[in-house]
């Protein structure tokens, strides 16, 4: 049974537990000794270093990725790893019920780190469908399944986790209250030492209403909704973050800044939307896998973390960024490759600022970003200029058909 199939005939289904416990025994392992987490989503951006993270770190657990492989699941991301003892890929749709309630009977799973997502504001302007189908069917097939194995266990929820991972966007855009900036009222050693800036009075805190703007943020919201309510209803462990726009190596080449090293390297057009004036706030993918780690181990269930880098970055300020080290890197001339900027239509409905407040996150658990901005920057310009290979790869197939009707015409 595939709960993505719209009808919504299909989900009384989910009863049809007696048959599927039949057909697949688990396999017996000593689960007292061993935790057992599907990662989905593991083999994206952010999936991808949270795997990592998780098997290196934690050998005596066993982690399943599980991916539909999508075009942005790329299992190249997790080449050094994928030969370790305690890891297991799963290609599978998280739509596909049966098969995942059949995946955690199997591997006795007790935590749930739940990334598979449509992930691209720009897709989900074109295709909102998709991202109704994945996001929220996607993550209600995971929390029913969850649920619906957990409960057949007679320790039911105990030492269970289902921990969701969601974005900033879903709290709709802030003011651009002082567009040159103001001192910020917090700093951590992540943020830039020479643009450290706010661009607004207000910050995205936990409490915030959701107010999402795009057909993106709209299914992360609902799934986020979904997920505390099957906390609030049934009971079931979950933890929900927040988490600004995050960057570093094996990102998508769709992204602003993957594409744009990229286009930079090759002396494309770089695509600017409006003027370039929109704010978000910028976070070191390791920093983030370190986050989810801490607070899945660590964090309140039921509880909200808001993750965010205490960086925030104008656009065209951030391509600017890129260009310069780009070009030091690539040992071309100073500010050469400015003439690429190209602005372009703006974005429908494109939100002004983001700007995450994360010391709930820092009081509570310690948490802080580690990587200083520029510092982020470089080793990530320097992965993408070092892993030609990756790029070409990617940039050889479908993408460029997509590439091409987005900004054809713009
Ligand atoms: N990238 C960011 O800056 C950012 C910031 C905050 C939150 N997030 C959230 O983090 C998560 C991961 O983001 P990302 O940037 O790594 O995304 P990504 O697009 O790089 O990766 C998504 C992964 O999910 C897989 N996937 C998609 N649909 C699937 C399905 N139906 N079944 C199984 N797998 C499926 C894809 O194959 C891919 O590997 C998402 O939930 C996203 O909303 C991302």
């Amino acid at each position: 049974m595939h709960i993505c199939n719209y009808s919504l005939l299909f989900i009384p289904n989910f009863l049809r537990i007696p048959n599927i416990c039949c057909t697949f025994a688990p396999k017996l392992r000593n689960s007292t000794t061993m935790r057992s987490i599907i990662i989905t989503g593991g083999a994206g951006f952010i999936g991808s270093h949270v795997v990592r993270l998780f098997v290196n770190k934690y050998p005596e657990y066993r982690i399943i990725n599980v991916d539909k492989l999508t075009y942005a699941g790329n299992l190249a991301n997790l080449r050094d790893i994928e030969d370790k003892p305690n890891y297991r890929f799963v290609k599978a749709d998280i739509c596909d019920f049966d098969t995942i309630y059949r995946l955690m009977q199997e591997e006795q799973v007790t935590g749930i780190i739940h990334l598979a997502a449509e992930s691209h504001v720009d897709r989900s302007i074109k295709d909102p469908f998709t991202f109704a189908r994945t996001n929220v069917m996607g993550t209600l097939s995971m929390l029913q399944a969850a649920k619906l194995y957990w409960e057949t266990l007679p320790e039911k929820y105990e030492g269970k986790r289902f921990y969701h991972i969601s974005t900033d966007e879903v709290y709709g855009a802030l003011e651009m209250t002082h567009p040159d900036g103001i001192e910020p009222p917090f700093t951590t050693k992540a943020s830039s030492g020479s643009q450290h800036l706010a661009y607004g009075d207000k910050f995205f805190t936990e409490d915030l209403k959701y107010q999402p703007h795009s057909p993106y943020s709209a299914s992360k919201a609902s799934s986020d909704h979904f997920v505390r309510a099957f906390h609030d209803t049934y009971g079931l462990p979950t933890i929900v973050t927040n988490c600004s726009n995050n960057y570093g190596p094996y990102q998508f080449p769709e992204k602003l800044i993957p594409l744009f090293i990229n286009n930079i390297r090759h002396r494309r057009a770089l695509p600017v939307y409006g003027q370039g004036l929109n704010v978000r706030d910028w976070l070191y993918v390791e920093d983030h896998a370190r986050a989810i780690d801490l607070i899945f181990h660590k964090g309140t269930v039921a509880e909200t973390y808001n993750i965010g880098g205490f960086n925030e970055w104008k656009n065209i300020d951030i391509v600017k960024v890129l260009i310069r080290t780009t070009d030091r890197l690539l040992g071309r001339k100073e500010d050469e490759d400015m003439n690429l900027i190209t602005y372009v239509t703006d974005r429908a409905g494109h939100d002004m600022r983001y700007a995450i407040d994360s010391r709930k996150l820092q009081r509570e658990l310690g948490w802080e970003p580690t990587l200083q901005f520029e510092e982020g920057i470089e080793k990530t310009v320097r992965w993408y200029l070092d892993n030609q290979a990756w790029m070409d790869n990617i940039t050889s197939g479908d993408y460029e058909k997509y590439y091409e009707e987005m900004y054809r015409n713009r």
